[in-house]
């Protein structure tokens, strides 16, 4: 049996990077207390599984936004990916493609949606948004972004301004020279960090995107229930639970911790998404469990398409979904459906 060693899968993206690449996915805001207690949160929820239910057969497949896909588990959006890989979000596009999963571009991105859709035409792809204060530049990435095939949006909630993060600023990070940011029209060597970033963001810019899209909006980056009522009322078609990676507020709640409290506020008006420190398939179980439609992983992502582009990106991948079923059939589930909160203990 292969064993997914994400940690081992890091050592080794480490060695082929930047020091200040590496330290800009892998770090935190401040004192990276909430990018810790991401990943040891879900090692304090614990399972009740069912016994003696024939699990000869487990399906992980699931739908998100009703569109099929392999098994809940997407690769969230992370900005310029070729700083890790020459082939940047293509690379990742291509990985996460081949193994049936949702892949969120992000408007940091090296690369455009167009440039994604042409390396691997058949994935399906949603697209992060930034709002930026000349809202006039939103519009044309978003045209450019539904033209080439992007089929939701994802409003990221948490960046009204840039966490303070200590290693970025120890390392002086900046992008190199030769990148820019095609989506926000960076040309090479423009500071790409948060450039224009708008800090007035409100609920209102929810209906602003959707009615300009046309496309469904997913408010990436709630952690609290009345912030997760709000983005339904506002229109949102789902809400992703994300303190971005540790990345923003530090000292702001795990996701796994968050996760239930909005799961109730939202009931079956619209699905939950989670991440923040999913690194097993037995957290992606505890998260259905939860409550949440489907998780995403950012970091792990990078680690496999740094370590080996596509093929790196498909081994986290594949690795989780197996994960994910072996849990599924310790556990007495069968398929996602039958993934249900009985499943965690109180
Ligand atoms: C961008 O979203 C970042 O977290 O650096």
């Amino acid at each position: 049996m292969d064993v997914l060693d994400l940690g081992e899968l890091e050592a080794t993206a480490r060695q082929r990077l930047d020091q200040g690449v590496y330290d800009y996915v892998a770090g935190g805001a401040d004192d990276e207390v909430t990018l810790a207690a991401n990943t040891a949160a879900w090692d304090s929820i614990f399972l009740r599984p069912r016994v003696l239910r024939d699990v000869t057969k487990v399906d992980a497949s699931t739908t998100i936004l009703g569109t099929a896909v392999s098994c809940p588990i997407g690769v969230a959006p992370t900005a310029f990916q070729r700083l890790m890989h020459p082939d940047g979000e293509c690379a990742m596009a291509s990985g996460a493609s081949a193994r049936g999963c949702l892949m969120v571009l992000s408007t940091r991105a090296t690369s455009t949606p167009a440039d994604c859709f042409e390396a691997a035409p058949e994935g399906l792809r949603w697209y992060q948004v930034y709002v930026l204060n000349d809202r006039s530049r939103n519009e044309r990435m978003i045209k450019d972004a539904v033209q080439a095939g992007i089929s939701a949006l994802v409003l990221t909630a948490d960046t009204p301004v840039l966490g303070r993060r200590r290693r970025d600023v120890v390392n002086q990070f900046v992008l190199p020279p030769n990148l820019g940011g095609p989506s926000l029209e960076l040309e090479p060597g423009e500071e790409g960090n948060l450039v224009d970033q708008a800090a007035d963001v409100t609920f209102a810019d929810i209906g602003w995107l959707r009615d300009i899209s046309g496309l469904p909006v997913v408010v990436k980056g709630v952690v609290r229930g009345d912030d997760a009522a709000a983005c339904v009322d506002a229109g949102a078609a789902a809400v992703w639970v994300s303190n971005h990676g540790g990345r923003q507020l530090d000292g702001c709640l795990p996701t796994a911790v968050a996760l239930s409290e909005v799961v109730e506020a939202v009931g079956e008006r619209a699905e939950v998404y989670v991440d923040g420190g999913i690194r097993r398939g037995t957290d992606v179980l505890k998260a259905l469990a939860v409550g949440a439609k489907a998780t995403f992983v950012g970091r792990p992502a990078v680690w496999g398409l740094a370590t080996d582009g596509p093929t790196g990106v498909e081994l986290v991948l594949k690795g989780l979904k197996g994960e994910l079923k072996l849990a599924m059939a310790l556990a007495g589930a069968r398929s996602v459906d039958e993934v249900t909160s009985d499943l965690i203990a109180p």
